[in-house]
């Protein structure tokens, strides 16, 4: 199934080589959709630049989702013009759900050579080449099928702890305010025995986290061409991964409430290395926008979802996303999403004001008729509520024992390290000689609302899945 040319996880440096400079925004598939082009690229001859001074090639990952997250990108091809303008053979390709969503008129664009969506970085190296003719080129053809099972993406990141893999492209949901299944097209499930070959392959070069991507990861279902009884779901595609070792812990994102069913809980209870950490969005705690927004549950069902997540995983965290301001939502409605978060009291949450997306169902059907001060007046409200809940749900976890795999030093200083408890939670402790990848006992000392800070309990520090071992 694989090539033979099979790639390290690394990034290859080596000046002699053109050389080729990634930026990447949105979410954690567009991180890993960057790896499966660096991968593409090396293959053709690239290496890594980590300088947008020194590079031949400037190529951007976009996103699409909230218009803020447009207007950044755009202001940033200013920057890339005028590299332009100091070095004549610098190339600028636009990459991503931008490109996707907005194609020939990117490539009017004077800063931009080449647009590519992203079902179309296999064809990446023939767009570069192409480039001698001295014409623009563009590719922004979405496929059924393409999930770049058979590329090893090349990790940037370099902290050699922690890895994504993308299980599943597309969306077949059509939220009303989403533009991401008209970026990404419809939803396809990716081969597992690719997936647990990657698994495993992260394993072997020292990796010890997992987090499988989706933008909803419950209707992952994999049919063999070949024999289309054999089936994998998603509860048994994540048992499939946690077998491959209890020393690597396993992380998904994202579940959606309409299709996460109990198979998945069961499996995360019976396999340690599973983390108990669920992120389940909720958009909204009102029924009226939840339909409007096509979400196709209820808050009671949203509300029974979370009750069996506690009733199976009694320690298991719970995270969302909201929209403040969706069209036509009235205090009320907002006033149901306050109550249904304090209901909840979510570990955290990713807030955001509605932001209309051109052609989506919401822009074609619906007035954005919330008054932007509203819409902000209201996400603060949701804010600051969440942050006091985020505090005194990490306050609980004062005194108590979490394992802990460090990610690497900490922001504030060499001393210290980062790390996170299976719940998902980042915790800084002092350092002690320890490193990097490796499992440690920590117990919480202190808190804020977005950090818990302890200390290894150093006769503890084996993990506790060394111990059942
Ligand atoms: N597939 C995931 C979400 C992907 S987008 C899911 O269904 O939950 C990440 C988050 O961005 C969404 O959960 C939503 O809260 C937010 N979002 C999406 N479109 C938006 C819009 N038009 N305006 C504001 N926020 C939006
Ligand atoms: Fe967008 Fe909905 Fe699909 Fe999530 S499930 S990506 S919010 S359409
Ligand atoms: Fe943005 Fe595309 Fe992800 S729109 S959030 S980068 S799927």
């Amino acid at each position: 199934m694989r090539d033979n040319n099979y790639h390290s996880v690394k990034p290859l440096l080596d000046n002699k080589r053109p050389q080729v400079y990634i930026e990447t925004y949105g979410c954690q598939m567009n991180v890993n959709d960057s790896e499966v082009v660096l991968s593409i690229l090396q293959k053709a001859g690239y290496s890594l630049c980590p300088n947008i001074e020194d590079a031949n090639l400037i190529l951007v990952n976009t996103c699409s989702i909230r218009d803020n997250a447009e207007q950044r990108i755009l202001g940033r091809l200013d920057v890339f013009r005028l590299e332009k303008k100091k070095r004549t053979n610098v190339k600028v390709g636009i990459l991503g759900c931008m490109a996707e969503r907005l194609k020939d008129e990117l490539l009017s664009n004077p800063a931009v050579d080449i647009v590519a969506g992203p079902d179309s970085y296999r064809d990446l190296p023939r767009l570069i080449a192409s480039l001698s003719s001295g014409e623009k080129q563009i590719n922004t053809i979405l496929s059924q099928e393409e999930t770049y099972a058979d590329i090893s993406p090349v990790r940037m990141d370099q902290n050699g702890v922690s890895a994504y893999i993308s299980i599943m492209r597309g969306c077949n949901n059509v939220c009303s305010y989403c533009v991401v299944p008209y970026v990404r097209g419809a939803e396809r499930s990716r081969d597992p025995k690719s997936i647990i070959h990657e698994a495993k392959e992260l394993f072997k070069n020292g990796y010890k986290e997992i987090n499988l991507l989706g933008q909803n990861v419950d209707s992952y279902l994999w049919v063999d061409p070949s024999n289309p009884t054999k089936k994998v779901n998603f509860a048994q595609l994540l048992e499939l991964v946690a077998l491959i070792s209890p020393k690597m812990r396993v992380r998904f994102s994202t579940s959606h409430p309409k299709d996460m069913g109990n198979g998945v809980l069961y499996t995360m209870a019976m396999y340690p290395n599973i983390c108990n950490h669920i992120h389940l969005p909720v958009q909204s705690g009102s029924n009226a926008m939840l339909e409007k927004m096509n979400r196709k549950y209820t808050r009671e069902g949203y509300l029974e979802r979370v009750a069996k997540i506690h009733e199976i995983l009694p320690d298991c965290s719970i995270t969302t996303d909201v929209i403040a301001g969706f069209c036509s939502e009235t205090d009320r409605d907002h006033q149901d999403t306050i109550s249904l978060f304090k209901e909840v009291r979510f570990d955290n949450a990713f807030m955001f004001q509605y932001s209309e997306r051109p052609n989506t169902k919401a822009a074609r059907k619906f007035k954005d008729d919330i008054p932007p001060e509203v819409k902000t007046a209201r996400l603060n409200e949701i804010i600051a509520l969440q942050n006091a809940i985020s505090l005194e749900n990490n306050q609980k976890t004062i005194g108590q024992k979490y394992e802990v795999l460090i990610e690497g030093a900490s922001k504030r200083s060499d001393e210290e390290l980062m790390g996170r408890i299976p719940q998902n939670k980042a915790c800084v402790f002092p350092a002690k000689g320890h490193k990097a990848g490796e499992y440690v006992t920590v117990r919480i000392n202190s808190c804020t609302s977005a950090t818990l800070i302890g200390e290894i309990i150093e006769e503890e520090h084996k993990s506790l899945l060394d111990k059942i071992l």
